[in-house]
């Protein structure tokens, strides 16, 4: 078949609207997602059916999922070659969810151990959703009939759980879902926290963490703050076993700059981190200053975004639609009439 006929691989994920974007979302996974737009069938969407597994206040949730939508645009997500969209806008997602939590076992869900951290950390309400949580996320993907989900390591089991509950029905009903594929990206920097190198960037350390709306001086302060390593030599190098800190700092650089480690030890060479951590600092404002921007104009025009999300939610049901009546039918529920 000529490959330009060939149908394209869906790569799908789910973000959940529960805080900005940060520098690690951003140099570790959407920077990627921009790049592979035109060799995947890509579709993302605001997860805020999974964020109401925890309690949240209404206004915020709403508000979030608007602005988050408006930080992946700004980051080069092209809602034109992207299906861009609100997941509680396609009601097959709670449809299939259901079903699928029929296709699920008690013991699987309950191995989960994003299941057990989470009803560790609310343990005031350990709700039944957030224990079938896994169930919704299977429909989310197999809706699309996707090949590849981009997710880091804390979702793997999820992904994993997913494949075998396709695998599950396709044996019992015959082949109805792709069974999908963790997608591991060729690129993408695994950003640390910068007062804890050992960790993730993560919006749960907000010292450590530079998120994409940050004003300019504000990102300054938390890179000049970065810890650095208690190494005597206190030289630029890149050694992330014994110099965990500045190893996370030239991550950082060269993801932002496009210079190698080379290349950054050598215009630092003699120059200690008092010089390094500013320049980090610096470079990154400069990064995320056209991100801020775009995302602080789109996040003006609310009839913009509304027309983005209008516009992917329809995009997604009409084929979200077509997999759930295959679905109902394989399982033997009466066809609708109307
Ligand atoms: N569970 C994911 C998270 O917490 C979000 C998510 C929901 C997702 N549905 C998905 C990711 C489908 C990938 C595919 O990060």
């Amino acid at each position: 078949m000529d490959q330009t006929m060939e149908k394209k691989k869906v790569m799908l994920s789910g973000i959940q609207p529960s805080g900005d974007l940060h520098l690690g979302n951003y140099l570790g996974a959407v920077r990627n997602w921009v790049k592979i737009a035109d060799d995947y069938d890509c579709f993302y969407f605001m997860a805020d059916l999974h964020s109401i597994t925890v309690r949240q206040n209404p206004a915020d949730l709403r508000r979030r999922s608007v602005s988050q939508l408006a930080q992946y645009i700004a980051c080069g997500l092209d809602p034109q070659k992207n299906t861009l969209f609100i997941q509680s806008h396609v009601h097959e997602h709670a449809e299939l969810g259901w079903i699928l939590n029929c296709y699920t076992m008690f013991g699987e869900l309950s191995r989960m151990t994003q299941f057990k951290d989470k009803s560790a950390k609310h343990a005031e309400n350990i709700n039944g959703g957030l224990f079938t949580y896994p169930a919704l996320m299977a429909a989310d993907i197999l809706l699309y009939q996707s090949d590849f989900i981009p997710v880091g390591e804390d979702q793997k089991q999820h992904c994993e759980l997913t494949r075998d509950i396709a695998v599950r029905f396709n044996n019992l009903y015959g082949p109805t879902f792709t069974v999908p594929e963790p997608y591991i990206p060729q690129v993408g920097a695994r950003i640390m926290s910068l007062s804890n190198p050992s960790s993730k960037m993560s919006k749960s350390d907000p010292a450590g963490c530079v998120f994409i709306m940050d004003p300019p001086e504000e990102i300054a302060r938390k890179f000049k703050r970065a810890i650095t390593d208690s190494d005597t030599e206190r030289c630029v190098r890149y050694d992330p076993e014994n110099k965990p800190g500045v190893s996370n700092l030239m991550s950082i650089y060269s993801s932002v700059t496009g210079l190698s480690f080379d290349e950054i030890e050598r215009d630092f060479e003699g120059k200690g981190y008092g010089v390094f951590k500013p320049a980090v600092g610096d470079a990154v404002v400069e990064a995320l200053r056209p991100i801020r921007e775009d995302a602080a104009r789109y996040l003006a025009d609310k009839e913009y975004l509304r027309s983005v999300y209008a516009d992917g939610a329809a995009r997604a049901s009409a084929i979200a639609r077509k997999t759930l009546r295959k679905v109902y039918k394989r399982i033997g529920l009466v066809e609708k009439p109307f």
